[in-house]
């Protein structure tokens, strides 16, 4: 979650649930011998996940697209089969929408959809980039959105370019230490290929098996890994 957008939501969503699929969840979504038991769900009605769409028949994961099903929203933590999930949240919050005149963009029902994950959710993944624009509304959803209800969290720094060097990165990390953030140890760097495969509809379970795809896919197998062990679940 967060309320900056085009910060990794979709992309780290979609690719903690290939690397938790590929590792721990087996099976494919389709096939009644082995059923996968990871989900990546999408709350936003702009259809992040829909980039996905073309592939709900192939991936080793469910993909579900429920901004608009409050019933299975609420129980996510017990969809039958399912021990993973992984949720996408919109690129703008705003929690007190309670759907006014019109609503022409469907706003109030996400606010609810939103808050009904929200009071489900085990734990959240709050994604900025180096960009100082992203620091400000990073705040905002830690301090509006999480904080107010306890939920525990971390901030993941997402899409740094290792060929800028590090200043841009140690800034972030300062921020992020001066505001007393948990920050995960993991940095998920910047890759051509991330981008591509996001319009391919690939997930880097899937990617080739050369030096730089493996770097960018390494990423997220180590940022599962901390959340799994470290990330006080
Ligand atoms: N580490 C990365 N390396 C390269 N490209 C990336 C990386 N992370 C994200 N991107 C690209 O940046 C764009 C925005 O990412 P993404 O859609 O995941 O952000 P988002 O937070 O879900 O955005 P929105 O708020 O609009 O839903 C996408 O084109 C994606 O492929
Ligand atoms: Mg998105």
């Amino acid at each position: 979650m967060n309320q900056k957008g085009g910060v990794g939501k979709s992309t780290i969503t979609v690719n903690l649930a290939a690397v938790t699929a590929d590792v721990l969840g087996g099976g494919s979504a389709n096939s009644e011998d082995s059923k996968s038991t990871v989900a990546a769900v999408s709350i936003d009605p702009q259809g992040s996940a829909v980039w996905w769409a073309d592939r709900l028949n192939t991936l080793p994961f469910y993909i579900v697209q429920a901004h608009d099903d409050l019933a299975r929203l609420r129980k996510l933590g017990q969809l039958p089969g399912i021990d993973h999930v992984y949720v996408d949240t919109p690129g703008w919050i705003d929690l007190s929408n309670d759907g006014d005149s019109g609503d022409p963009l469907g706003r109030g029902e996400a606010a609810e959809a939103l808050r009904s994950v929200l009071d489900v959710v085990d734990f959240v993944v709050v994604p900025m980039t180096t960009e100082p624009l992203s620091f400000d509304p990073t705040a905002q959803t830690i301090r509006r959105i999480l904080e107010p209800r306890g939920l525990p969290y971390v901030v993941v720094i997402n899409n740094w370019d290792p060929r800028d060097g590090t200043a841009d990165l140690d800034q972030t990390k300062e921020f992020v230490q001066a505001k007393k953030w948990p920050l995960a140890n993991t940095v998920i760097r910047r890759y051509k290929i991330h981008a591509r495969a996001s319009a391919d509809g690939l997930t880097v379970t899937e990617y080739p098996a050369n030096r730089v795809a493996m770097q960018a896919r390494e990423d997220f197998y180590k940022l599962a890994l901390e959340l799994q062990v470290g990330g006080g679940r």
